[in-house]
């Protein structure tokens, strides 16, 4: 456009002088010319739909300068460039401009947009048919002013946070609390969320860790006691009762509450407390003084390569004393502060740092929590707790498949970082939908040309676009609508959406590009924006539609522009269509869809200017949607959602011993009691229900030997398709098995374990089926801690798996060890040549 009109102008200039008889010497100026007013695509007036509103001028040529704040529009004003979407009530202003003429007259138009009220969202129990809702307690709401300042940890509070916060100190604690969240939880429940992730609630340390260090644990990652709540958080006596009283409200609301959890470290190291550890409210340890012939922490230097098994694992992270979680003073000590969350009434856990973490330790705290039977015992209504965990990476990192693997076998789902990165690019930076689109295929699907399995519960992935360690969207370039387009996939896409506290009223601050810890707002408006709305809409389809909570993934159109997937779940579909092009309709040819004949309205109202659709002919999943026109800019569902017969959505959790409690999800499992049986091998068995809806069952797993199960629903004479699950055969153990002399590996070898039972991978010699990558060291040694049932006798060997398959085993005899009731074990081996 703009080089056309470039010619123009400067004709026009050279033309005027000629054409208005300016020959030279006349006394008077020719009248100069004035712009055409512009106009608009939309007349004013009032709406039930967004409208999206276009501006153009009849002077060829022109620039149209616009506001929407009612301000009088000049040529600094933002420059049109493509049509405004127009959700909320609106004052347009056009001004246009060219040179040679005068500026135009102003035009306005007054937009009154009154969008439809979204259904009612069914009450959820299983998150899954939900989203959460992650909040950084300090910067959400100051409910309780007489915590700001604790006599404890003085001076490390700003009060401009919530009031002025381009004035605080952005690394203080800003009011901040748990009543907090309490006092807003009508906000969260009227918008849907089903859960909320807190940020970690312990106590953190007392005293500032000075400027460079990043001052406070305001953000809760610096714990020094997890036997406590923080007193910014709760009260002077660092006591359970404002968490306590948060939780019971949650729960009242049916919220969920997912606390984040640190286990892979105290604090700082050389400042501030120096990585002390407290026993609710004794003191064991600081890292200096931490001499012992057991140390509590590892010493070792910086985290320098994060594709070192070894190094993410025993290194330091962030200068953080790094804790052994296989002390087994530690491991109890970890094991005690997550179950008291459970005793206090938490639904799960957002488990920090998991790739930091012993990742073998892990899969014992995963056992402890499937099988804890304190109370109480059900947290919220009937479901298990639910355990995700912070794996940040993306696909491309050299443990990518170590985290696919980890997320498999382990119990603990991820936060889909490798999505993550390519959402943000995608609505952040309005890159194309196949960086999306080819990160799910290779994430479901799996790649061949690494050892990477697909993720093999895609629906337990943890999906999110915005958090509090990377800048907001809004920071990174996208408008408002691009983020209402962001919210509309998160929540439809496979996994469990987490959206972070703020988005929804476009909270940012651009200051370095929006990162840390500029990402970490003072909520400062909780009111009914188009976001809110259009949130409502979201929760409401996922709780009615069971393809949303478990359904598989389909892509059915796609170009840079435009993304138009469907989730199928047994007999329930949807179909969505975003269009993110600012200005260009696309026609919809040759899609097909599972949807069953009929005509589709959109279920979002047009609220984001969506249209709808008619579906023909029955051709079996495969029917033609007839051509229509994809509005710019705009996001548009269908859905069809029908009783069927039992299908397993998911299992939580999905990896417990003989005796636990499970809880089944999924759709059509009739109102009255069925059969749920669990098979290892040739061995089936029924288990005992305790509890039995529709769409979910409470089940206690049989008493089968460990290893894999197949686990279905029978409803009268239909019975679901299998879902899988992993019996342990007791308690797990963790035991650090550990290797010296082993021969040189080449560049494409790695070191593997395989032993006897299960949770030793039963002498399978594949890189998924073994135990491993064991981590290195030093060259010549091994170290892999896995977690193995109690009182086991096991065999194991040490092999290298080399990188065409092949396998060099140690010779001579299996190893043997017999793993301990309690605590920790260590199997200390050399290997035999
Ligand atoms: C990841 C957390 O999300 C981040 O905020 C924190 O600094 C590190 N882990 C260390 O706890
Ligand atoms: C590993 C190796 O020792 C192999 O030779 C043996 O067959 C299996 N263990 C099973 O004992």
């Amino acid at each position: 456009m703009r080089s056309d009109r470039t010619p123009f102008v400067l004709c026009l200039v050279a033309v005027l002088p000629t054409a208005y008889g300016g020959g030279g010497g006349s006394a008077s100026s020719p009248p100069v010319p004035q712009v055409a007013t512009p106009s608009f695509s939309v007349s004013a007036g009032n709406y039930t739909t967004l409208q999206s509103v276009a501006i153009s001028d009849s002077t060829a040529g022109a620039t149209i300068h616009y506001t929407t704040d009612s301000s009088v529009p000049t040529a600094s004003s933002t420059l049109y460039a493509a049509p405004i979407p127009v959700a909320t009530n609106t004052t347009i202003k056009a001004l246009a401009t060219d040179s040679g003429y005068t500026d135009s007259s102003v035009a306005s138009a007054t937009y009154s947009i009154n969008l439809p009220a979204a259904p009612p969202i069914a009450a959820v129990t299983d998150i899954h048919q939900g989203f959460i809702y992650q909040i950084v307690t300090d910067r959400f709401f100051n409910g309780d002013t007489s915590n700001d300042n604790p006599p404890q940890s003085p001076g490390l509070f700003d009060s401009n946070g919530f009031a002025n916060s381009a004035e605080a100190d952005w690394n203080l604690y800003w009011g901040g609390d748990l009543a907090g969240i309490q006092q807003k939880l009508g906000y969260l429940k009227s918008m849907g969320a089903a859960g909320i992730w807190i940020s970690p609630p312990v106590d953190n340390i007392r005293v500032s860790a000075g400027s460079s260090n990043g001052e406070t644990g305001y953000h809760g990652y610096w714990p020094r006691d997890m036997m406590q709540i923080d007193e910014h958080f709760g009260d002077d006596a660092n006591s359970w009762t404002a968490f306590d009283n948060l939780v019971a409200a949650a729960h009242a609301d049916g919220i969920k509450v997912f606390v984040d959890f640190v286990a892979n470290h105290t604090n700082p190291i050389g400042v501030g407390e120096d990585g002390s550890l407290y026993n609710n409210g004794t003191l064991l340890v600081t890292y200096s003084t931490d001499t012992g012939a057991n140390p509590y922490y590892h010493h070792n230097p910086p985290i320098a390569d994060f594709d070192d098994r070894y190094q993410v694992q025993y290194y330091t992270l962030e200068g953080l004393a790094d804790l052994d979680q296989t002390n087994p003073s530690v491991d109890q000590y970890l094991k005690a502060a997550v179950t008291q969350f459970l005793a206090h009434g938490a639904d799960g856990f957002r488990f920090d740092a998991v790739k930091d973490v012993n990742w073998g330790w892990e899969y014992s705290l995963e056992n402890t929590i499937a099988n804890w039977t304190g109370s109480p015992a059900l947290p919220t209504s009937t479901e298990r707790p639910f355990l995700f965990g912070e794996w940040a990476e993306g696909s491309g990192d050299a443990l990518y498949p170590d985290s696919v693997k980890f997320s498999n076998n382990s119990g603990i789902n991820l936060l889909d970082y490798p999505l993550y990165y390519q959402i943000a690019d995608v609505f952040g930076s309005d890159k194309s939908f196949h960086e999306i689109d080819n990160e799910l295929t290779l994430e479901d699907s799996g790649a061949s040309s690494s050892p990477a399995q697909p993720f093999a519960q895609p629906n337990d992935l943890v999906t999110f676009f915005d958090n509090h360690d990377n800048p907001r969207i809004l920071s990174l370039g996208a408008d408002q609508m691009a983020v209402k387009q962001a919210i509309s996939f998160l929540l439809t896409c496979r996994g469990i959406p987490v959206l972070y506290y703020g988005d929804e009223q476009y909270l940012h601050n651009n200051t370095n590009g929006g990162t840390i810890p500029y990402n970490r707002n003072a909520m400062t408006s909780f009111s009914s924006t188009d976001a809110v709305l259009l949130i409502q809409y979201l929760a409401a389809l996922r709780a009615a539609n069971p393809a949303a909570a478990y359904g598989t993934m389909n892509q059915r159109w796609i170009n840079d522009d435009v993304y138009i997937y469907e989730r199928d779940f047994g007999t329930n579909t949807f179909l969505i269509a975003i269009n993110k092009n600012p200005s260009v309709d696309q026609a919809i040819t040759g899609l097909y869809t599972d949807l069953p004949p009929g005509s589709y309205a959109d279920y979002l109202a047009q609220t984001m200017g969506g249209t709808g659709i008619v579906v023909n002919g029955s051709a079996g999943g495969n029917n033609a949607v007839a051509d229509f026109t994809l509005p710019h800019r705009s996001v548009s569902i269908w859905a069809s959602a029908a009783a069927g017969s039992p299908s397993i959505g998911s299992v939580t959790p999905r990896v417990a011993n003989p005796g636990a409690t499970v809880s089944i999800e999924g759709a059509g499992f009739g109102a009255t009691a069925g059969t749920v049986s669990f098979a290892v091998g040739s061995s089936m068995l029924s288990a005992t229900i305790t509890a039995w809806s529709d769409r979910q069952i409470t089940a206690t797993v049989p008493a089968l030997a460990g290893g894999s199960a197949a686990l279905t629903v029978t409803q009268g004479t239909a019975t679901s398709a299998p879902a899988p699950f992993t019996v342990s055969t007791s308690a797990l153990i963790p035991v650090n098995f550990s290797i010296s002399g082993t021969p040189a590996l080449a560049s494409s070898d790695v070191l593997m374990l395989s032993g006897s039972v299960g949770e030793l991978g039963n002498w399978a010699t594949s890189w998924n089926g073994a135990l491993g990558p064991v981590a290195i060291p030093t060259s010549g040694s091994g170290l892999l801690t896995v977690s193995v049932p109690n009182g086991a006798r096991v065999e194991f060997k040490f092999f290298i798996l080399h990188g065409d398959g092949s396998v060099s085993w140690e010779n001579g005899a299996n190893h043997s060890f017999t793993v301990p009731q309690t605590g920790v074990g260590a199997a200390t081996v050399s290997w035999q040549n």
